[in-house]
């Protein structure tokens, strides 16, 4: 395949292929034969992988390998396949781990497939709600066939804001809990879901006004930070400046509120309470 890639084509491909992947994710779900081992030791265990998520990464890497035989793969579990293409797709076949290792119905597939760098198409799946998150470059962020765009919200103090806890909090000082704890005491209300890839859906369709999230990897984001932008919202990184997939530090929300968020998140010294 090459630059003359039909991207209509390609989303067409996309939402088979997430489906088949989630149902590879239900067929597993509160299966206690799903074995879950911890994935790295230096993160105490609390990093984990499932027979669901190795289930699903190979039916979403043996369909793109079928399709797209000279694309560079960069998925969560398989790692890196590099040859030197300029198209690269970004997989995360299951994100929410620990949710649906616990038997927790919030989880997602992430998708996405980036050109020189920069997404062109993304597609998160929740196989429990049946929703499909997508966007394709300059053609709006859609659910399910309809389009959606981001919430009006224009003060922290009325929206509502998602994030995660770095799974590296185990042994460094990126825990996410100060930042939290201002926060918390600013926003109506402030989400820990368990998914950052459903964080960025949430904010794309309306539901969350703003999310961020540290210590996030190009698979947790690349899906959803185009899915964002076509929504209408605004990708950071910590500072407000424009960002990438692989930024240590992602804020993305309505626009409206971005200003703020950035300012209490970046903020050391700010009270808590206001
Ligand atoms: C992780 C989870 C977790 C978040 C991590 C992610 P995974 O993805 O979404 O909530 O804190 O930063 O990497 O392992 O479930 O795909
Ligand atoms: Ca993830
Ligand atoms: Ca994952």
């Amino acid at each position: 395949m090459t630059s003359d890639l039909n991207l209509q084509d390609v989303l067409n491909f996309l939402f088979e292929v997430a489906d088949r992947a989630g149902q590879e994710l239900m067929a597993n779900f509160n299966r206690v034969e799903c074995a879950v081992d911890p994935k790295d030791l230096l993160v105490g265990g609390i990093d984990v992988v499932t027979c669901a998520d190795r289930a699903s990464e190979e039916s979403i890497l043996s369909a793109i390998k079928t399709n797209f035989p000279e694309h560079d793969i960069l998925s969560e579990e398989a790692g890196a396949k590099g040859k030197g293409s300029p198209w690269l797709w970004v997989v995360d076949p299951l994100d929410g781990t620990i949710n649906f290792a616990h038997g927790f119905p919030l989880f997602s597939v992430s998708i996405a497939l980036m050109k020189d760098g920069v997404p062109v198409l993304g597609m998160i799946h929740d196989p429990i709600l049946k929703e499909n998150f997508y966007a394709l470059k300059g053609g709006g962020a859609h659910v399910n066939g309809r389009p959606v765009r981001v919430s009006w919200n224009d003060k922290l103090k009325e929206s509502v804001v998602g994030t995660v806890f770095p799974h590296e909090r185990a042994y460094s000082s990126a825990t996410n809990v100060s930042e939290v704890s201002r926060v918390v005491m600013r926003a109506q209300g402030m989400r820990e879901i368990g998914s950052p890839a459903v964080n960025l859906a949430y904010v794309a369709c309306g539901r969350l006004d703003g999310c961020w999230g540290l210590k996030l990897k190009p698979y947790d984001l690349a899906a959803g930070v185009i899915i964002v932008e076509e929504a209408g919202g605004r990708i950071s990184d910590r500072g407000g400046n424009p960002t990438d997939v692989y930024t240590d530090f992602l804020v993305a929300t309505n626009g409206l509120i971005h200003d703020e968020l950035i300012a209490l998140l970046s903020d050391d010294s700010a009270e808590s309470v206001p």
